[in-house]
């Protein structure tokens, strides 16, 4: 039985949604509190059993590469003045898992960046975990999807309920049949819709497992709006070809691209941070505005 144990982390989009600070700062480097967002997505991955994190990054990549690359001068500096919580925040962080990352040089779109993984993933199933899509709470969706492939071996991804009006800003998948509460067989996939043009409000997350033969359906796949890749796209050729299965999440996401999006995450991680979260509360509570 195939077991997947590579996760891929397209962190390489250009952010408009969130200048000018993207100009020079990722957006999956923002922090939460204290962490970037990329740390608790890579968390998700390694808490799903998957040991091989590849970041596809584009411009700004030092940023990235740094978190996770030894600063010997800091570290130095924190032995020798005793801080050695702190020392040991730092080389947990670097010793999470197989970080390797591949450069997408012109962002083309998610499908293009998923593409970019080719050669590491080689013939195995593997998970990809959208950079800026943050999950909080259990159980995990990549464990679900993982879960899910080790009895179906067969693509699943992760979906939830949107709005009737919110429809159109997401990736949206049609199902032919229900298997369970949280599970559908997928029938059709449409890339941010018309109003009136599907009759499904369950739109893509941004969790996906998928087996290698997506690269062929990617490359397959005519670019779209703004000379883009959807992954979308490819993902309709593969539900015609096989078995794709949805699994609604059970966690709270938050969609941390866009700023209302990352200020609500924010928020939710704050209040749940072990040094500030009581104060943080407290700040809340009182406020006037
Ligand atoms: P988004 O569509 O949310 O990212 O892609 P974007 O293009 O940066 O967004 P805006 O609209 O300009 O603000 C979802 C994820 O896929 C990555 C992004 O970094 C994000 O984590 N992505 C997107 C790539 O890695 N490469 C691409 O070409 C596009």
């Amino acid at each position: 039985m195939k077991k997947p144990r590579k996760a891929l982390i397209p962190a390489a989009g250009l952010g408009t949604r969130f200048l000018p600070i993207t100009q020079s700062i990722p957006k999956e480097m923002l922090p939460l509190v204290d962490r970037p967002i990329l740390l608790y997505i890579i968390e998700e991955a390694i808490d799903a059993g998957l040991e091989d994190i590849i970041i596809i990054q584009g411009r700004n990549k030092e940023e990235i590469i740094n978190f996770f690359d030894s600063n010997y001068e800091l570290e130095d500096r924190l032995e020798k003045s005793g801080k050695l919580q702190e020392l040991k925040i730092l080389q947990k962080i670097r010793n999470k898992a197989n970080i390797i990352s591949i450069r997408q040089q012109e962002a083309k779109g998610l499908g293009h960046a998923v593409h970019m993984g080719k050669p590491v993933i080689g013939d195995e199933a593997f998970c990809v975990l959208l950079g800026d899509e943050l999950m909080i709470g259990s159980p995990n969706p990549t464990k679900e999807l993982v879960d899910h492939y080790e009895q179906h071996q067969k693509p699943v991804v992760s979906l939830m309920e949107v709005p009737e009006d919110q429809v159109h800003l997401y990736g949206i998948a049609e199902f032919q049949e229900r298997l369970d509460d949280l599970t559908v067989k997928i029938e059709r996939m449409v890339e941010k819709p018309e109003p009136g043009e599907v009759r499904s409000n369950l739109a893509l997350p941004g969790r996906y497992l998928f087996e290698n033969d997506i690269f062929e359906l990617i490359e397959n796949t005519k670019p779209g709006r703004n000379g883009e890749v959807q992954l979308t796209d490819a993902m309709q050729a593969l539900c015609k070809k096989t078995d794709l299965y949805g699994r609604s999440i059970q966690c709270t996401r938050h969609d941390t691209g866009n700023k209302l999006g990352y200020l609500k995450a924010c928020v939710y991680v704050a209040l749940e941070h072990p040094e500030v979260g009581d104060e943080f509360r407290a700040f809340l509570k009182n406020l006037e505005v």
